[in-house]
C-alpha cells in the first residue's frame, strides 16, 4: 500500500511575489509564512498503466492534470525515475475554489512522489522539489513559521523552519467572500508585477521586512507581526494596481472587509489583514477576540464562510 502524504496550506506574512527564474521558480525575494491547521491536502501516488489524476474523487483532464504531470515529469527526469502514475488527491478546504491553495497541493505531491519511489530525501531537499511545482509549496513542508530563503540558484533556494511550535497566540480567520476562480493566476500576476515603479523599492526592503518579522515572532509580539504583515500585503496589492497594465484582485467585498478590520481595530479590538492572489481576506488576531471579530464579520457579510485557524504541522505520512 502506497503512503498518503498530508501537507497543510500556508499563508505568507511576507509575500513571494516575483520570479527571478520562472522555470526553476526561483523567487526575487525571500518570504515568510504561517502553516495553517484547518486546510490541507492528502495525496497518494500509485502505479498505473497511464497517467491519471483524481482530485476529490473525480478524474481531472485538461490544465490541472497538465500542470501536475508536467511537474511529475520534471521530478522523474531529475531523479532518474520512469513509469506512468496515478495521482489521487483530496483537498480539505471548505469549498471548491475560493481558498484552495497550490502550496499544500504541490508539497503533498512532492512528498507522495518521493514516497512512491522510496526516495530518501531530507526536508530541505523536499522543499526544493516542492518549490519546482509551486513556489509557496516550498514552505508547506514545515509547520508553524517557515522562511523560504530566495537563494541564488536551484541548490540554494529552499525553505526552512523558523519555529515549528510557536508559543505566540496567533489566530487566522479565513474569510471567504467570493468563491469564483481567480481571474489571474499567481503565476500571471507576479509576472506583471515587476512593471510597477514601486516594485524595485519594495524588493530593496525585503531583507529589512523579513528581519523585522522574524524579530516580531521571536519576541512573541503579535501587534508588530500584524502591522508588518498588513503592510507587506498592502505593498503587494499596491504594486499590482500600479503595474503596467495595472490590475487588482480586490472585489468590492474585499474593500468592505478591509474597512471593517480598520473599524474593529479603531474600536480597540486588535486585528490585521493579509490578502493573497484573490479577493478573500485573512484576519490575524488573538484568541480572546475571535468571537467578537467573527460576530461582526457575520453580521456584515451574510454569505461569507469563516474558518478559524491556528498553526498547523509540517508534512506527514499517513498509513
Ligand atoms: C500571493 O506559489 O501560487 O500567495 O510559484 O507561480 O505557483 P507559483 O506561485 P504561488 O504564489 C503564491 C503567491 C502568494 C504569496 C505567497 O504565498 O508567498
Amino acid at each position: 500500500m502506497e503512503k498518503t502524504v498530508r501537507a497543510h496550506t500556508n499563508i505568507a506574512l511576507i509575500k513571494y511575489w516575483g520570479k527571478a527564474d520562472a522555470k526553476l521558480r526561483l523567487p526575487l525575494m525571500s518570504s515568510l509564512s504561517m502553516t495553517l491547521d484547518q486546510f490541507y491536502t492528502d495525496t497518494r501516488v500509485v502505479k498505473s498503466d497511464q497517467d491519471r489524476f483524481f482530485l476529490n474523487g473525480s478524474e481531472q483532464t485538461g490544465s490541472s492534470k497538465q500542470r501536475v504531470f508536467d511537474y511529475l515529469h520534471v521530478l522523474q527526469k531529475r531523479l532518474g525515475q520512469t513509469g506512468h502514475l496515478r495521482v489521487e488527491s483530496t483537498n480539505h478546504v471548505p469549498t471548491a475554489a475560493g481558498l484552495a491553495s497550490s502550496s499544500s497541493a504541490f508539497a503533498a505531491l512532492a512528498g507522495a512522489f518521493c514516497a512512491y519511489y522510496k526516495l530518501e530525501v531530507s526536508r530541505k531537499e523536499l522543499s526544493r522539489l516542492a518549490r519546482l511545482g509551486s513556489g509557496s509549496a516550498s514552505r508547506s513542508i514545515y509547520g508553524g513559521f517557515a522562511i523560504w530563503q530566495k537563494g541564488t540558484d536551484d541548490a540554494s533556494s529552499y525553505a526552512y523552519a523558523l519555529d515549528e511550535k510557536p508559543k505566540l497566540d496567533l489566530q487566522l480567520l479565513a474569510v471567504e467572500l467570493n468563491q469564483q476562480p481567480k481571474f489571474l493566476s499567481s503565476t500571471g500576476g507576479m509576472s506583471q508585477a515587476p512593471s510597477s515603479p514601486f516594485f524595485q523599492p519594495w524588493l530593496a526592503r525585503n531583507q529589512e521586512e523579513l528581519a523585522a518579522m522574524t524579530k516580531a515572532i521571536q519576541d512573541n509580539d503579535f501587534s508588530r507581526l500584524g502591522q508588518l504583515a498588513e503592510l507587506n500585503a498592502n505593498e503587494m496589492h499596491a504594486i499590482n494596481l500600479t503595474a503596467a497594465p495595472g490590475f487588482t484582485y480586490f472585489e468590492p467585498a474585499t474593500i468592505a472587509a478591509i474597512k471593517l478590520v480598520q473599524k474593529i481595530r479603531a474600536s480597540g479590538i486588535e486585528c490585521y489583514y493579509t490578502i493573497d492572489a484573490g479577493p478573500n481576506v485573512k484576519i490575524l488576531c488573538q484568541l480572546k477576540n475571535v468571537k467578537e471579530i467573527t460576530k461582526q464579520f457575520v453580521s456584515e457579510f451574510e454569505n461569507a464562510k469563516i474558518v478559524m485557524q491556528s498553526f498547523g504541522p509540517g508534512i506527514s505520512y499517513l498509513d
